[in-house]
């Protein structure tokens, strides 16, 4: 029997934790997936070790793109994806998330008339100045089907107009892999090696473009985060990007600890036994949310509402005094979740591969542009 071909896309750190259970769903299926790596991230910290802790296979496909500006980063990736996909000649193509991988890999696809399903569909920002919003509007309108975490990208869609007998709200696949490596992550040895014990820390994370690319929004939160670690010492595992940005301001303090960007596992245990997170990331909003852990985003808004409804994140904006009163408020009243948001159970991946599956087989490869 032929099996049905799919290409996965994965090009950036957040995008790991997301193919890493479709492509163990798709395992044993009808469906035979080809990897495709954009190579967006590329250091051996933002990406090989999250194949290794995520066990994704290696990728089919590495098209090395790299980095560069917005333009120069989406040419690159679709330049280089547009021979592959016409190599293989999928059925389908899977993107995942938000990053200029995703756009540039569905832009690629749709104009080869390739089907194309997006995961994680549906979240907006409703803030035109994040690239990642770009992003997700222009794949959504492209998308053939669409894969939500939750309600709000439902009403999302479906504000924008979206068939939605092709919305399915399948759950979080972030969390599948979340759920999946808890046993392997709690052996991690991450706090030993920082001499550091559960619950006696917060973590920190910064990587936003508005937020560390002008040195004056920097310095604006470095006070409030100073104000932070006078409370309790933050350990900050510090992204390429955001580490230029210090540097080049000079910023350090004497509680807060700069480490190396961590593997899946060691970041995972490091937060569980955080007593607090604080961050810009979207999908530690997610990860805190479902491990019952405390989260400030340093953000003015969030396309993830469902984590300040049913979980643990609390909007904290990017003002210096605004960040030190939901610092206070949290410490006297620590927001508590809720429950699970509905799918986040670990099952997400199999919902997104018994929705393919139902549908017809074939008719996008005599759809491919030139068959
Ligand atoms: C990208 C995504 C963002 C995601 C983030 C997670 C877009 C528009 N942004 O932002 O949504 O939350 O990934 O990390 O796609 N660099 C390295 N090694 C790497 C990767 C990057 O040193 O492996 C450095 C390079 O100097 C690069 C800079 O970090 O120029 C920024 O990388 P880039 O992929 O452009 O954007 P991110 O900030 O990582």
């Amino acid at each position: 029997m032929t099996r049905r071909r799919l290409v996965v896309v994965a090009g950036a750190r957040p995008n790991f934790m997301k193919v890493a259970p479709l492509l163990r769903a798709l395992s044993n299926t009808e469906f035979e997936a080809t990897l495709v790596h954009t190579g967006q991230h590329y250091s051996p910290e933002m990406s090989d070790a999250f194949f290794r802790d995520l066990r994704i296979p290696p990728p089919a496909f590495h098209l090395g793109a790299g980095g560069g500006s917005h333009a120069q980063q989406t040419a690159e990736v679709m330049s280089r994806f547009e021979p592959v996909l016409e190599k293989v000649r999928p059925e389908w193509t899977l993107v995942v998330g938000d990053v200029n991988s995703t756009l540039a890999c569905a832009l690629v696809a749709k104009k080869l008339h390739c089907q194309l399903a997006h995961i994680e569909a549906g979240l907006r920002s409703f803030d035109r100045r994040m690239p990642e919003e770009i992003n997700r509007i222009a794949v959504d309108a492209i998308s053939d089907l669409h894969f939500t975490t939750e309600q709000s990208a439902n009403d999302n869609l479906a504000r924008e107009g979206a068939d939605p007998g092709r919305v399915h709200m399948v759950g979080n696949l972030m969390i599948d892999s979340l759920l999946e490596c808890r046993d392997r992550s709690r052996q991690s040895a991450i706090l030993e090696h920082l001499n550091c014990e559960a619950k006696s820390y917060a973590v920190l994370t910064l990587h936003r473009p508005e937020n560390v690319d002008c040195s004056a929004a920097l310095r604006e939160l470095w006070c409030a985060l100073e104000l932070v670690a006078d409370h309790l010492p933050l350990m900050f595992p510090v992204h390429p990007r955001t580490a230029k940005a210090l540097l080049a301001a000079g910023l350090k303090h004497p509680r807060v600890r700069f480490l190396e960007p961590l593997g899946y596992l060691d970041f995972m245990r490091l937060v569980d036994g955080a007593a607090a997170v604080l961050t810009d990331s979207g999908g530690l909003q997610e990860e805190t949310t479902i491990l019952g852990v405390p989260c400030l985003t340093l953000r003015d808004n969030t396309e993830r509402p469902i984590t300040i409804t049913h979980g643990t994140n609390r909007l904290a904006g990017t003002a210096a005094d605004r960040i030190a009163a939901a610092w206070r408020s949290l410490r006297r009243d620590p927001p508590r979740p809720l429950s699970a948001p509905p799918g986040w159970d670990g099952h997400a991946a199999e919902g997104a591969v018994r929705v393919l599956a139902s549908c017809a087989p074939g008719d996008a490869g005599s759809r491919f542009r030139g068959q």
